[in-house]
């Protein structure tokens, strides 16, 4: 058996009057009219707590999707057990065959599934169609082919063995359960971040967000119709501190696979530090935590392409991905240029119900990240260091909307240069064209960050000034393009400082930090 080399799943367009849309449209329809009810998943059992919240759609925050069982800490030692047992014989199953349901499960994503993942995290998320179908079909069918070959690449990675001695690796699983902490901005990382563990052997017990726990719900069904076997993730939904805190004082934890803030996962690093003693080993831990993305561009960038990667970064899905861009510093030779194109293209921007497949955008998540906005619109609406370029308006009467704002930062320091937002309100700066290099000293020391970013120049000695300057300010950093939309295989993602550990999602370096490898030298 070798798995096919993996092409990246082909992006459908959703064309008006396209069969694709038609159907998408009518799945969308269809489940938003049935209310569901979304169990615990353990052990491949249902389980209904009744300790209930709802699942509801973020443009339409009256509409409930489902009614969700949450679980404590009971279920959290159910989920240990049940990962335990099953680990023994998932992990001794045959590397083909762990490979073949993921192989699977991207089959059926691509195929059957497609439809409902999309409508799901349309639905659910507030994502356009175009945003659902690049995260929970391509970004995920794509993440369980690529990881599928690069495990194979692992396992044929072996040292050299001498005459009269045979020297080989073992690719062991961690020793223990993988515990996953998933985001709600993403189904394919909430796809990813439980199965790249899985897939070489451990056993999971999987916390998705709060505000996506509808899509997960089909994220389950999706797995078990593709063959993962009862007990190899178990799904909990519940607070982050009634699952999170009895999960970390479990002694069988190996490792911890988590996207979310910066300031949850330095907590979780903090117990894992102070229970070390009650562990069999040294967890690991895999993080992907906060960002504050930034543009910068050079005098001589393309005043066009910067000004449509602005609106692109900042604003696609809300600006709620990881990779969002939600600094910019742009040259004052450069600025009225930009200013002109930047504010009818922000302003013509149309957002409303996902179910209107012309928008471009749809809500913020929820009444939280609603308030961040707000707050830093009024904030910059009060300041004398800041104005309100374009958007500034918010409603969250039916749903979480804020329309997409641009704030014009008077100091590099303003506080939306540096803080994290989360959502569809930039900051933007304008520097003396004269002062590039100190403005990619700004860019450095502004934020603790360090995922993403973009340099715009045309002028390639000031490229390469910005590669070698912002070396250590994003993990994925990008030359005349935009800070997002990373794909799996082109584009590997992750940051470091703040961001996280940088372990790659969708890569052999991710994989690798799930294995713990045994040497086994025989003589004869
Ligand atoms: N992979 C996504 C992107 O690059 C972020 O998580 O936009």
């Amino acid at each position: 058996f070798k798995v096919p080399h993996p092409v990246n799943e082909p992006v459908k367009g959703y064309a008006p009057g396209s069969p694709e849309r038609a159907s998408l449209a009518a799945k969308v329809k269809e489940m938003a009219a049935q209310k569901i009810e979304i169990p615990l998943v353990i052990g491949g059992k249902e389980i209904r707590t009744g300790k209930l919240a709802k699942a509801v759609m973020p443009h339409d925050h009256g509409h409930v999707l489902a009614d969700v069982h949450l679980g404590g800490e009971a279920e959290v030692k159910l989920a240990v057990e049940a990962a335990a047992k099953a680990k023994a014989e998932w992990a001794a199953m045959p590397w083909e065959a762990r490979v073949s349901i993921f192989l699977k499960a991207a089959d059926l994503l691509a195929g059957p599934y497609r439809d409902v993942l999309n409508a799901a995290t349309m639905l659910g998320q507030s994502k356009t169609c175009h945003q659902a179908e690049i995260d929970s079909a391509c970004e995920l069918v794509d993440f369980y082919r690529f990881n599928s070959f690069y495990y194979e690449q692992i396992l044929r990675e072996q040292p050299e063995s001498m005459p009269g001695m045979w020297n080989r690796l073992e690719h062991r699983p961690l020793e223990g359960f993988v515990f996953a902490v998933t985001p709600f901005n993403f189904t394919s990382i909430a796809g990813n971040l439980p199965t790249a563990p899985a897939l070489v052997g451990n056993t999971v017990v999987w916390k998705p967000a709060s505000t996506a726990l509808y899509s997960a719900h089909f994220l389950m069904k999706l797995w078990k119709e593709a063959g993962l076997p009862d007990g190899v993730i178990n799904m909990v939904p519940g607070s982050g501190a009634s699952i999170g805190n009895p999960v970390l004082a479990s002694p069988q934890l190996a490792g911890i696979h988590f996207t979310g803030s910066t300031s949850v996962f330095n907590g979780m690093w903090r117990t894992v530090g102070q229970n070390l003693e009650s562990y069999k080993g040294y967890p690991r831990l895999v993080g992907e935590t906060g960002g504050k993305d930034f543009i910068v561009a050079h005098p001589s960038a393309d005043p066009v392409a910067l000004t449509v990667a602005i609106v692109r970064g900042a604003f696609e899905y809300q600006g709620q991905k990881c990779s969002a861009a939600s600094r910019a510093y742009v040259p004052s030779n450069l600025w009225p240029k930009v200013k002109e194109m930047l504010v009818p293209m922000v302003e013509g921007i149309k957002m409303g119900d996902i179910q209107d497949f012309s928008n471009f955008m749809g809500a913020v998540i929820d009444a939280n990240s609603f308030r961040d906005q707000k707050n830093a619109i009024d904030e910059a609406k009060a300041s004398n260091d800041a104005s309100i370029l374009v958007g500034g308006q918010y409603d969250d009467s039916k749903g979480y909307f804020v329309r997409p704002t641009v704030i014009q930062a008077k100091t590099p320091g303003y506080r939306t240069m540096c803080d994290e937002l989360f959502g569809p309100v930039m900051t933007l700066h304008v520097y003396d064209e004269t002062k590039w290099e100190e403005t990619l000293d700004l860019v450095d020391s502004t934020s603790p960050y360090a995922l993403t970013g973009a340099v715009f120049a045309q002028d390639r000695y000031a490229v390469q000034q910005a590669i070698t300057h912002l070396r250590n300010c994003a993990g994925n950093f990008y030359v005349n393009d935009k800070p997002t939309g990373a794909v799996v295989g082109q584009q590997p993602f992750g940051g470091a400082r703040a961001s996280g550990t940088n372990d790659k999602a969708g890569s052999m370096l991710n994989l690798l930090r799930w294995i713990s490898a045994r040497t086994i030298k025989e003589t004869f």
